[in-house]
């Protein structure tokens, strides 16, 4: 007789998701905030849907956000966390990376991953017996564009039918930006230096899958009548040509004058860790149209939807 492994609920782009899904996630990240405003925030949920259940947390690259956000949700959904730094771990040694999927696999419920190259995400998901979750790689961020979404719509209403508007790098969160247009039907024009320019591979698979995704390099044109303004560093953990790099981007920081061309209510939002006068200006990210800190605690709502829907829980 064999016996049959149901596939684990992996977490790892939002383009391999189906819409309904990330509906479903979204909706219940609304909600799991609205149900707990004036909690304190250690408090646990309801429904409690990850009660006797453990996260791994494995850092190959440093966080604030992430770190906090993550420990925070299952601890929020009733779970347990163990976090580890990659270089603190065998892996960080030569420990082939299936094999610490498959130990890890024995040992928690899920596994949340930071790492280098997005291609060890996809191998250690592949042997893993439980949900992997991508929390950021060299080629996506999907958890970070879920907050935003949710940022956006707690402040604006529904995102299908919107636009945002990305200035910069092409790089990891834009990616995850162009997966999510197609999934949640909102339009995303992307303004950044030709030589930076994201992954043709997303383009391609956004326009095969009929999402409304352009490119210019001209900041002003992408911003144009935009409903939400979104930018990044210009130079990410792992990027070695910083001098380049600030050089190429210059043209691309977001001030006043660039927010006074999106819509009159547009939204600024930014994943952080932000550099102020680089990407963007202080009166820009201090002023009235920043929603960044709503964004930052998004994380921790929208990836309590994210663990919920690993484990079963919804969807
Ligand atoms: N935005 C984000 O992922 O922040 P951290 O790098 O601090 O986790
Ligand atoms: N693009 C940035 C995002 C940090 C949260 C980086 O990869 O460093």
């Amino acid at each position: 007789m064999t016996l049959s492994v149901p596939t684990p609920r992996h977490f790892i782009d939002l383009w391999r998701m189906d819409a309904a899904s990330l509906r479903t996630i979204l909706d219940d990240a609304h909600a799991r905030k609205a149900a707990r405003l004036g909690w304190g925030k250690a408090a646990v949920d309801a429904d409690a849907p990850a009660k006797d259940r453990t996260l791994a947390m494995i850092f190959e690259k440093n966080s604030t956000r992430t770190r906090f956000s993550f420990d925070a949700a299952i601890r929020q959904l009733g779970g347990a966390s163990i976090i580890a730094n990659a270089s603190d771990m065998q892996l960080g040694r030569g420990e082939p990376i299936e094999d610490t999927a498959r130990v890890l696999s024995r040992m928690v419920d899920a596994v949340m991953i930071r790492a280098n190259n997005h291609d060890d995400v996809e191998r250690f998901a592949q042997v893993a017996t439980v949900p992997v979750i991508n929390a950021l790689t060299n080629r996506s961020h999907p958890c970070q564009i879920l907050a935003d979404l949710q940022t956006f719509e707690e402040h604006r209403g529904p995102v299908a039918g919107k636009t945002i508007a990305w200035v910069g790098d092409g790089n990891n969160v834009c990616s995850s930006f162009i997966h999510a247009a197609s999934q949640f039907g909102f339009r995303l024009t992307i303004a950044c230096p030709p030589q930076y320019h994201p992954d043709l591979k997303d383009l391609a698979r956004a326009a095969d899958l009929g999402a409304k995704v352009e490119m210019t390099a001209d900041p002003r044109a992408a911003v144009e009548g935009a409903d939400c303004v979104v930018t990044d560093t210009w130079v990410s953990m792992g990027d070695t040509d910083h001098d380049q790099r600030l050089a190429a981007f210059e043209p691309y920081q977001v001030d006043e004058a660039l927010m006074a061309l999106a819509a009159r209510e547009a939204l600024f939002l930014h994943c952080l860790p932000a550099h102020r006068g680089e990407e963007v200006t202080d009166a820009v990210i201090d002023g009235p149209q920043s929603k960044i800190f709503d964004e930052a605690e998004n994380r921790i709502h929208a990836q309590k939807a994210v663990l919920a829907w690993c484990f079963g829980a919804i969807g």
